[in-house]
């Protein structure tokens, strides 16, 4: 089933009455994988839930991906299309405190105006779901569980900057100051040409209230993916050339395991996001990096459009899983998420194909 088109998009529309897209696109008898058939799994990338879509959001990732999945249909294989919002984060508290809403609220807003305009777009998804779900959280701490239990999360103890004014730590996006490099006055603590560290903003200020922030430290888990890098290389090497992947995809995946994959964290201190389980101490005020799970996302959302779920994402070898995304989310899936999935020793279904478009200028 896909979406209808309505012959005009008004983005002043009532949008919040109309009852949610994906009951809407969920179809009464699941699309669920053959074993004597081509499977494919197709996925875009999952946009923030805190704007409305632009164009780069259509272009950057669901205009490809809704082609190959008509296309995919089209030549008779058994396909299925996943699309949702990416609703955890300091994207969306952020977003939040500038409309003075909770993140909740903004989320179901804006939820309900991405699933009109790529209704409006008539893109195909199967299911057009949401990040915030209970399957969301429970398969995302299943995975953080399997990973600790294999070994491959260590706790660490870390500085960051803290505002005494709103007592709350600050994300990189909520910092501003000095940019090291170039000398920008306004440069962000995540972003100023090439990925800073709020730590190293010279003259760091808080972007909520504009207070001076104070460093403090703050335990938080690791992925530990210098440990899991050979084995990531090697699906690398194979994949990148069976799936004929876009070749900005393959070098920057190339040049980040190049360089040598580092430990990661995967907890933030914040309270928009999955929790940490609570078999952990201390972790009771922090949550899962909203990178960490957008990519689990994916599963999340086949597992709310069918409790066969698995059929899909662990079936390695009668499914073919081609996922779409701008080229600045190439690390987050080709390393990340393949990572993950690796280090719980389980038989996740992994890239065939992965697709990656330029920025739109
Ligand atoms: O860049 C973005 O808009 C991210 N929300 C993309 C996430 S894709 C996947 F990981 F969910």
């Amino acid at each position: 089933m896909s979406f209808q088109p309505t012959s005009h998009f008004d983005p002043g529309l009532n949008l919040f009455k109309t009852e949610t897209m994906a009951a809407h696109l969920t179809p009464r008898e699941p699309v669920l994988p053959d074993p004597g058939k081509r499977n494919i799994l197709i996925t875009s990338a999952l946009p923030y839930v805190n704007n409305v879509p632009h164009l780069g959001n259509i272009i950057g990732s669901v205009l490809s991906a809704d082609t190959f999945a008509r296309y995919s249909r089209a030549r008779g294989f058994n396909s299925l299309y996943i699309g949702s919002t990416d609703e955890y984060g300091t994207t969306i508290e952020a977003r939040a405190l500038v409309e003075n809403c909770t993140p909740q609220e903004l989320c179901d807003k804006y939820y309900a105006i991405h699933a009109a305009v790529y209704k409006w777009f008539n893109i195909s998804f199967d299911i057009f779901g949401r990040t915030t779900t209970p399957l969301q959280t429970e398969i995302t701490q299943d995975i953080f569980l399997k990973l600790k239990d294999n070994g491959f999360l260590e706790e660490r103890m870390t500085t960051q900057l803290y505002c005494e004014q709103h007592h709350s730590f600050l994300a990189d996006r909520f910092v501003e100051g000095e940019c090291p490099d170039c000398g920008y006055v306004d440069a962000r603590g995540d972003l100023c040409g090439k990925l800073l560290q709020s730590l190293e903003l010279i003259r760091p200020r808080c972007k909520v209230d504009g207070s001076v922030p104070v460093t403090k430290e703050t335990k938080h888990i690791f992925l530990e993916l210098d440990k899991l890098q050979p084995e990531v290389e090697a699906f690398f090497q194979e994949s990148a050339v069976k799936g004929a992947w876009s070749s900005n995809g393959t070098s920057i995946t190339a040049a980040w395991l190049k360089e040598g994959l580092q430990p990661r964290s995967i907890t933030r201190d914040l309270k928009w996001g999955t929790p940490v389980p609570t078999s952990l101490e201390g972790y009771e005020e922090k949550v899962i990096y909203s990178w960490f799970d957008a990519c689990i996302g994916y599963v999340s959302i086949t597992a709310n459009y069918t409790d066969q779920w698995e059929k899909w994402w662990r079936s390695p070898d009668d499914v073919q899983l081609y996922q779409f995304m701008g080229k600045d989310n190439v690390v987050y899936h080709s390393i990340i998420f393949s990572a993950t999935k690796i280090g719980t020793h389980e038989p996740w279904t992994k890239f065939h194909h992965l697709s990656t478009t330029d920025y739109l200028t």
